[in-house]
């Protein structure tokens, strides 16, 4: 198999160079849990069948810990081959600083314009106009994930919405389960912050201060109910004391808890963990209440490197990352929707199938990492983390939000 690939590539327009040798090509990212490794593998595999290798660079801990160590490994002169990141803004500083390997040609080769859906993921890897990322999925944010073996044990219906699941709560805190699984870093409580925005104020007002920065609406009175549903939501998690998003996920496969607010890779978790959806669990895009998804996600960026090999290498993968197989693969075990609208995913599970059917009607909103600088996404983390383990009232909290929505870029 290499070497029919490695005839291939040294053929290909892509490869200038009359032959490509085998390169390593270290890939940093944060997917360390079983849904998410079981899902880079898939990446992984695909990129081992062609003649180069990939050198695993996982990062343990969450993004948040993640990032910084990428950004500063490739400023201070260490770069990895390839590296995930959230698509959207957090790569800017290093495309102003020339670091990141233009990828225009090659997506112009394979129309990518034409493939990718919907074109907003594009765009969120360009800048100025040149192409700089490989977009492998889109996640959302926006989903209440429920324990059917929680409300069964506390003799009650699996809530549809947010509303009779708030309602659920004193029951199922009395059958000893926490009603609210939450891990106690700031990028999992703002997630559930940004949830009950859509839910609680509704689309438009969250447009006017996520993407207009709209400092008042941050201030007024649809606002303040999205501070008192989250101050409430605080209560409900109050016994949840695990610190990251897939053991509060382990919460809810295992009945420890009702339910879990997080993105659409709390999938990978229950699939792993052999639950089935509908059967052992519920996912409730929009919080049951407002069916409308995000479009963030991740995607690849490649270092500058100056090695012909590595070069030939890092297109190689940017290449198979969009290809329809890896797609396929990949998002099937990630939880993610695929990027492009051309391939099969009738196997997918019921809450992917939600996903893809949002998706489809077009009712999908750009993701923070794509409205807001990676310094406003931050100051905003870290106002949650305060906010979700202090008691911080909701009138304070909403005024220092308001702020940083006064002077975010
Ligand atoms: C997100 C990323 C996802 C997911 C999650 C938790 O930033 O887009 O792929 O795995 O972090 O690690």
């Amino acid at each position: 198999m290499k070497a029919i690939r490695k005839t291939l590539i040294a053929t290909s327009t892509l490869c200038a160079a009359t032959s490509v040798a085998a390169a390593d090509l270290e890939v940093t990212h944060w997917w360390t849990s079983g849904g998410e490794a079981a899902a880079v593998s898939e990446l992984a595999k695909a990129f081992d069948d062609t003649e180069h290798n990939w050198v695993d660079g996982a990062i343990a801990g969450s993004g948040g810990t993640a990032r910084p160590i990428i950004i500063s490994r490739i400023l201070g002169g260490d770069p990895m081959g390839a590296t995930q990141l959230n698509h959207g803004r957090q790569a800017e500083e290093l495309i102003e600083a020339g670091l990141l390997t233009d990828l225009t040609e090659l997506a112009e080769q394979e129309g990518w314009r034409d493939i990718v859906n919907p074109p907003s993921l594009l765009d969120a890897c360009t800048y100025e106009g040149r192409i700089y990322c490989a977009p492998v999925n889109i996640h959302s944010a926006q989903w209440l994930w429920l324990s059917h073996s929680a409300y069964e044990q506390a003799g009650l219906d699996v809530p549809a919405n947010w509303a009779e699941f708030v309602t659920a709560a004193p029951k199922l805190e009395e059958a000893g389960i926490v009603p609210l699984a939450m891990g106690q870093q700031g990028w999992q409580q703002n997630l559930a912050f940004g949830t009950l925005q859509i839910a609680i104020a509704g689309v438009d007002a969250w447009r006017k201060v996520l993407v207009d920065k709209d400092a008042e609406v941050a201030a007024g009175p649809e606002y303040a109910k999205v501070f008192q549903a989250a101050a409430d939501a605080r209560e409900l998690a109050r016994s949840s004391n695990v610190q990251d998003w897939n053991l509060a996920t382990n919460m809810v496969i295992t009945g420890k808890a009702g339910g879990q607010i997080m993105g659409d890779w709390a999938q990978g978790e229950f699939q792993i963990a052999g639950q089935v959806a509908g059967t052992d669990y519920t996912c409730l895009p929009g919080l049951g209440v407002n069916e409308i998804l995000d479009t963030g996600g991740d995607a690849f960026y490649f270092p500058v490197i100056e090695d012909d090999d590595i070069k030939a290498a890092q297109l190689e993968l940017a290449s198979l990352i969009v290809s329809p197989k890896v797609q396929v693969a990949f998002n099937l075990k990630k939880g993610s929707l695929p990027v492009r609208g051309d391939i099969d995913l009738s196997t997918a599970n019921d809450c992917m199938q939600k996903g893809l059917q949002i998706l489809a009607k077009g009712n999908v909103l750009p993701s923070g990492d794509m409205n807001l600088s990676a310094d406003t996404q931050t100051q905003i983390e870290d106002l949650m983390a305060e906010f979700w383990t202090s008691d911080m009232s909701a009138a304070d909290a909403q005024e220092r939000y308001a702020s940083i929505v006064a002077s975010a870029d």
